[in-house]
């Protein structure tokens, strides 16, 4: 796989923004004004006065009122004296810090007497701050002093309080401002005891680390910095408990921070409203309190996923809380300490370097603050962030309030792809500042100094200041994120199109119902009359043929996402039930609905999908997350290593391509004992690994028609020696059935561990790209005399992500409704590898479904 463009494969071109609004010359609520409402004339008043009834009746109906009152009154005063106020019952996490005490090695044992001790005096001390707060002293009910840590002494404290309901949110004010006081008050005794930090925050009752079952709380402390192991109970050989709750109280020594890696994470999965039923989080603390939680995680993550986390001081907490009867294994981690950092940033000289938040990629600590201040020799320093993640839950977008990475006085926060920014001198200061909760991975940026005549010597420079080849410069292709590379330029009218805003793109782009543009002018030659829709495939047909049942467009995409699915006349395109009807629906298999009466759309359905719910955010031409495409397999050939991919569709059966398995002289590629599989595999240099299903072939069965010279009918299906077990890195992909469509403009994934460049070398992780399905008159005038109906062109017409040498026999990995995974073809070949306007070819595989059928029953 070869990808020199790894982020840009969601566009081609600069999205039209704000294409929404439409203009409306008769505001509406003008009209509604002026229809709506009747206005009644003044003098109409005295109409409606009418005589009154008899005194006497007025008098008693007052006297009833008055008497009626009295007893409300009274009922409501009975009430109340029964009942006093609705009382909410509260927990409060919170810690403070004892500044005239020494930290003793006995603090850690919640069993010492000299934890008893101070926490006694503690909560003591506790009692008499809150009897000074109107807003919390007649509530508070009890506290308990938890843990301690270093600096000088962190107590970690509940407190409990019963809250009339009024004044819940005036005790959570008061409890949230941080305090300093000392008791008893100076000059009345000898000993004082000295409290700064002192702060608590409202808990979530399920959390409550109240009446903590013991059975389930956990303390560690770092041995030296060798990484030290715990686990969910049970871990991995039976799920976590049902409705527990858990903790693990971590700690280094005086002076270390924490760094806490999950090595294998899978609990329930998330909930989409926000209220997970199981919940792991980590706290900056040795208490539960939101305001310092590192990260709340739920769901599952690939192994690769990057789950470390530092702590900003010597403790960190984690917590498990589960609310349902799920059977999940849960977690396993690894924590270790190190020095704690004392200064972060520093003096960059120089003409170039790198620098990056703390740790990176680990996800950054918390309550950091780092100052890089930049000089270099030229006039000007330029900083590309290559990499940077500074999200965090709960900040408005671009409102950067929480973490955010400072240069020149801007502020930069949240997710983005790669950016510059220059200074008008040789200095450049770079501040980062992370909050007390929520962390990222952070940046990676590199610094440049340059000339302010020659910015970007031998290169193109964007508006934003980076630099690009020059070649990259109007190809139609975006390459400077404001897409400076591609204006003001002069299209070559004999294979560009001149866009209305003067953008350049490929003439093969035209019509090909992407927005290419931007603006849309390269579908506007093509657009359909008023009143039409436009077919996939470019065909006009009226609105009213919109989910009539009937294939209007040639390729059913008028009756894709019809609210009814229709029993209609079968032809070769529609799909057929097992009980012989066909049905209007383009794709209707396994994707979640029932659209044939007999259910059998949906049978068959354990395939295409992911073991892990979450997986990497980098996108685009770059090493795969472990378990994302567990349906790809390696072939080895004896004494060759990997040579061709597959995609397991079955225990038993596997996909391939034809030419993989054709005789060379010297070697027989068509013998199956020639081959071994490897099935789970990531890394070809781990291929003893935990997870790795090494086997060996039963049967090759190459399609009869395979033309070795045309590679016409490139497909070959692979019998295993022994059946597959499926496991969360070897599971089946899905077949597409017969008339199964993926349209032009489509993203697909590629997957191997092909050559990484034309004539470069293979990939040791398995590599992931995204392409886009090219259509048929375009493939066909591309590579003239060359496709053939069994072919596809996928990929981009201007190089950059292709498959390669290696890739063949692998799948394209397309995502449907549901988000299940099918395959819709197999690495064939190409000219060459990621170049311009030569797409790769694949075999498509939905020709085939009846074929595969045949010959496995799969
Ligand atoms: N035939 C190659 C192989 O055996 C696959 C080449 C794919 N080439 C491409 N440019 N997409 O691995």
């Amino acid at each position: 796989m070869r990808s020199d463009r790894g982020r840009q494969g969601g566009g081609r071109g600069p999205k039209n923004a704000g294409a929404g609004l439409k203009y409306n010359s008769r505001p509406q609520s003008m009209n509604g004004f002026e229809e709506g409402i009747e206005f009644l004339p003044a003098n109409n008043a005295k109409k409606v006065e009418k005589r009154g009834p008899r005194r006497w009746v007025v008098l008693l109906a007052l006297l009833v009122g008055c008497l009626l009152l009295a007893l409300a009154t009274g009922l409501l005063v009975w009430w109340h004296l029964q009942n006093p106020e609705v009382q909410e019952y509260k927990v409060f996490n919170g810690y403070l810090r004892i500044t005239n005490e020494n930290f003793l090695d006995a603090y850690e044992d919640p069993n010492s007497t000299e934890f008893a001790n101070l926490a006694q005096k503690v909560k003591e001390a506790l009692k008499v701050h809150y009897s000074r707060i109107p807003a919390l002293g007649p509530y508070h009910k009890a506290s308990e002093v938890t843990a301690f840590s270093e600096g000088s002494v962190i107590a970690y404290y509940w407190s409990e309080f019963s809250i009339p309901q009024k004044q819940v949110r005036e005790a959570e004010l008061a409890m949230a401002e941080e305090r300093v006081f000392v008791l008893p008050p100076r000059g009345r005794n000898l000993y004082s005891f000295e409290l700064t930090s002192v702060v608590a925050f409202p808990t979530d009752p399920r959390t409550i680390a109240t009446r903590q079952d013991n059975s389930c709380s956990f303390a560690l402390h770092a041995q030296g910095r060798e990484p030290q192991r715990f686990t969910t109970p049970g871990f991995p050989d039976s799920p976590y408990p049902a409705r527990a709750r858990c903790q693990w109280a971590l700690r280094g020594d005086a002076e270390s921070v924490l760094s806490l890696t999950f090595r294998s994470f899978d609990v329930a999965p998330c909930d989409g409203s926000g209220s997970h039923p199981d919940l792991v989080a980590v706290y900056d603390a040795l208490s539960p309190m939101e305001p310092r939680a590192v990260v709340q995680l739920c769901g599952t993550f690939s192994p690769t996923y990057n789950l470390t986390f530092l702590s900003s001081q010597n403790v960190l907490l984690v917590t498990l809380v589960i609310t349902t009867e799920r059977r999940h294994p849960g977690f396993e981690a690894t924590f270790f300490q190190l020095p704690k950092m004392h200064s972060c940033g520093g003096s960059l000289r120089g003409p170039q370097g790198t620098f990056s938040s703390p740790y990176y990629p680990a996800h950054y600590p918390p309550n950091t603050d780092c100052t890089w201040d930049i000089e270099v020799p030229a006039d000007r320093v330029k900083v590309l962030f290559t990499f940077f993640f500074l999200l965090e839950p709960g900040v408005a977008l671009g409102s950067c309030t929480k973490d955010y990475v400072e240069v020149n006085g801007e502020k930069f926060c949240g997710e983005k792809p790669q950016f510059v920014v220059a200074s008008q001198s040789n200095k450049l200061t770079v501040r980062f500042h992370s909050d007390q909760s929520y962390t990222d991975t952070g940046f990676l940026a590199e610094y440049l100094s340059f000339d302010s005549s020659d910015p970007c010597p031998g290169k193109f420079m964007c508006n934003t200041g980076r630099c690009v080849e020059s070649r990259l410069r109007c190809d139609g292709w975006t390459d400077c994120s404001d897409f400076s590379d591609e204006l003001g330029c002069k299209c070559n009218e004999t294979y560009q199109f001149t866009c209305a805003n003067k953008l350049c793109k490929p003439l093969f782009w035209m019509c090909d119902t992407v927005n290419d543009c931007g603006d849309n002018s390269d579908e506007l030659a093509c657009a359909c009359p008023a009143e039409n829709l436009k077919c996939n495939n470019g065909k006009c047909v009226p609105k009213t043929r919109q989910c009539d049942g009937k294939d209007d467009c040639g390729d059913r995409s008028d009756e894709a996402n019809c609210k009814r699915v229709n029993v209609v006349t079968c032809t070769k395109d529609t799909y057929r039930c097992n009980n012989g009807l066909c049905v209007s629906k383009a794709n209707p298999e396994c994707d979640g609905k029932k659209d044939c009466n007999d259910g059998s759309d949906e049978k068959n359905c354990d395939c295409g999908i992911r073991p892990f719910t979450k997986q990497s955010r980098v996108v685009g031409g770059k090493n795969a997350d472990e378990g994302e495409w567990p349906w790809q397999v390696s072939l080895h050939a004896q004494d060759q290593g990997h040579v061709c991919g597959a995609s397991l569709i079955s225990p038993d059966w596997m996909v391939s391509a034809a030419h993989c398995y054709t005789d060379e002289s010297g070697f027989s590629y068509s013998d199956p004992k020639k081959w071994t599989a490897f099935l789970g595999l990531h890394d070809q240099s781990k291929r003893n690994a935990a997870g790795v299903q090494k086997l060996g072939l039963k049967r090759i069965i190459r399609h009869p028609s395979f033309n070795d010279y045309t590679f016409d009918y490139d497909i070959a299906l692979l019998e295993l020696e022994k059946s597959a077990e499926y496991s969360s890195t070897v599971r089946p992909i899905c077949l597409p059935d017969t008339t199964h469509s993926f349209p032009t403009g489509k993203a697909i994934w590629v997957t191997g561990w092909g050559h990484t460049k034309e004539g470069g070398s293979p990939a040791v992780i398995l590599q992931k790209g995204e392409i886009r399905v090219i259509n048929q008159t375009t493939c066909e005038k591309l590579l003239p005399q060359q496709i053939t109906p069994r072919m596809m062109c996928v990929g981009y017409l201007s190089g950059g992500v292709d498959s390669c040498q290696g890739d063949s026999g692998g799948p394209l990995s397309s995502v449907e409704a549901e988000g299940r995974i099918f395959q819709a073809g197999v690495v064939s070949w190409g000219d060459g590898c990621a170049q311009k306007d030569k797409p790769g070819v694949y075999t498509r595989l939905p020709v085939f479904r009846e074929w595969i059928k045949e010959e496995t029953g799969v």
